[in-house]
């Protein structure tokens, strides 16, 4: 007979998107149960009114009363390999890469060096109640295998892909167009499919690649269908314009990625802070996904990226860590700083359109809400309790909050890691705080 467990707290998911009915977007259970059966989610409703129910009577009951269960945090864009990079202090983009950036990435050629950072990444996803990521390796098959090998072991939901990138770096990081083209069709055939593991095909940004290999990328992209596609664009003005030098036939940044097919349903572009009015076009018409990395875009001084215009445009969008140039794990306070980046440019953005990029819009920015994102029938169990008192004063502002809008802004204003006390993937502990 199949296991059954079920989970006792409050519960909090997105049902539709926010930016489209408001506050209808999101179902509260205070007093909820949440049952699974196989890794997946067979029900969830009243407590008291399931636990009556026979086909419930034998469930082992975990209890969170007290608690707040959501759906695992998506993250849309991030780096494993720069993990040492955050909080490095005195630069803009290029001068950071450079500096501390590429030197940390060498360091995964060493096949023990790139497990180990692999462990302790995806165990600070897992500390964060992170459980599904669009993810960086360096330009190193063996530290694609390496973060592949541990998530498959834990079991979280990412991509990954080998970075490509033949000019414009030191040459200890470089490969060639046909080397690049050969390593990553290797790793799609070894892991694309995989348990819960896609390959992303990942030339870093425009600049770093010649002409060939973003043809080549192209190719990848096209010739394998269901695997993503992930870079940079728009990040920061020198890189702009020097893009604009690098292809002067070019419409504009985007226009490059177009040009060599790279833009589409399973493309996953950070930043875009700086794309015009076509740009935003093109971006709508072939589905291709912005990743807003606020932290990351206010340490490095990047830019303000406009969330609420991007979505009226009909732009899908994620939110992302964008870690090492982002400066936390911590999927709160990502949204806590997207928050205050749209007030910054003059379009707030709600609590829940906060919580939604979070959850159901992370899974559907990454073409995964068929499996996760919210506590649908069916969906993977993939889910984090967050603990209210997390914090003294967390706790306080939490007692005269009168509605679960307020507690979830309350969670993201003064939430962080301490807030997890505990993550699951398919209805399996991955993590938890007390040990
Ligand atoms: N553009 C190209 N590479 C990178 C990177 O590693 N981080 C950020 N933030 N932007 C980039
Ligand atoms: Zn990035």
């Amino acid at each position: 007979m199949a296991e059954k467990k079920a989970f006792r707290a409050s519960v909090a998911h997105c049902v539709d998107d926010p930016f489209n009915v408001g506050g209808d977007a999101l179902e509260y259970i205070e007093d909820a149960l949440l049952v699974i059966e196989n890794g997946k989610v067979v029900a969830l409703g009243d407590a008291q009114a399931l636990l009556a129910e026979p086909r419930f009577e034998q469930s082992e009951v975990v209890d969170y009363t007290g608690h707040l269960i959501v759906p695992g945090f998506v993250d849309s864009h991030l780096h494993y390999p720069q993990t040492d990079v955050i909080a490095s202090h005195g630069s803009q983009l290029l001068e950071w890469l450079e500096k501390y950036t590429f030197p940390a990435e060498k360091c995964f050629e060493d096949e023990a060096h790139a497990l180990e950072g692999a462990s302790f990444f995806i165990n600070e996803l897992l500390r964060n109640g992170t459980t599904s990521a669009m993810i960086f390796a360096t330009v190193h098959p063996q530290s694609v295998d390496a973060l592949f090998a541990v998530a498959e072991k834990t079991n979280l939901r990412i991509g990954t892909g080998k970075v490509m990138m033949d000019r414009n770096c030191p040459e200890f990081l470089q490969d060639t167009p046909s080397q690049g083209y050969e390593d990553s069709q290797r790793l799609i055939d070894r892991w694309h499919g995989v348990g819960r593991l896609s390959y992303a095909v990942t030339p870093r940004f425009a600049p770093t690649s010649t002409d060939e290999q973003l043809q080549l990328a192209g190719r990848l992209f096209t010739e394998n269908p269901g695997v993503y596609l992930q870079s940079h664009v728009a990040e920061n003005k020198a890189e702009v314009a020097w893009v604009a030098d690098l292809f002067p036939w070019s419409r504009s940044y985007l226009d490059v990625y177009d040009h060599y097919g790279l833009l589409g349903e399973r493309a996953i572009y950070g930043h875009c802070i700086y794309l015009n009015e076509s740009d935003l076009d093109r971006m709508r018409e072939t589905g291709a996904v912005a990743a807003f990395c606020p932290t990351s875009n206010l340490f490095l001084g990047s830019g303000l990226f406009n969330l609420s215009r991007a979505r009226e445009l009909g732009v899908r969008t994620g939110l992302a860590t964008d870690v090492g140039g982002g400066t936390s794990f911590s999927m709160l306070r990502t949204a806590d700083e997207a928050y205050k980046v749209a007030q910054m440019s003059g379009n707030p953005v709600t609590p829940l359109q906060l919580f939604y990029e979070m959850t159901l819009g992370g899974a559907s920015a990454l073409s995964m809400q068929q499996h996760v994102g919210n506590f649908a029938v069916g969906k993977e169990a993939d889910f984090v309790v967050l603990d209210y008192s997390a914090t003294p004063l967390l706790e306080r502002r939490i007692s005269v909050a009168n509605s679960i809008e307020e507690k979830l802004f309350a969670l993201i204003v003064l939430g962080d890691d301490r807030c997890t006390e505990a993550t699951y993937l398919m209805g399996e502990a991955a993590y938890n705080k007390a040990g």
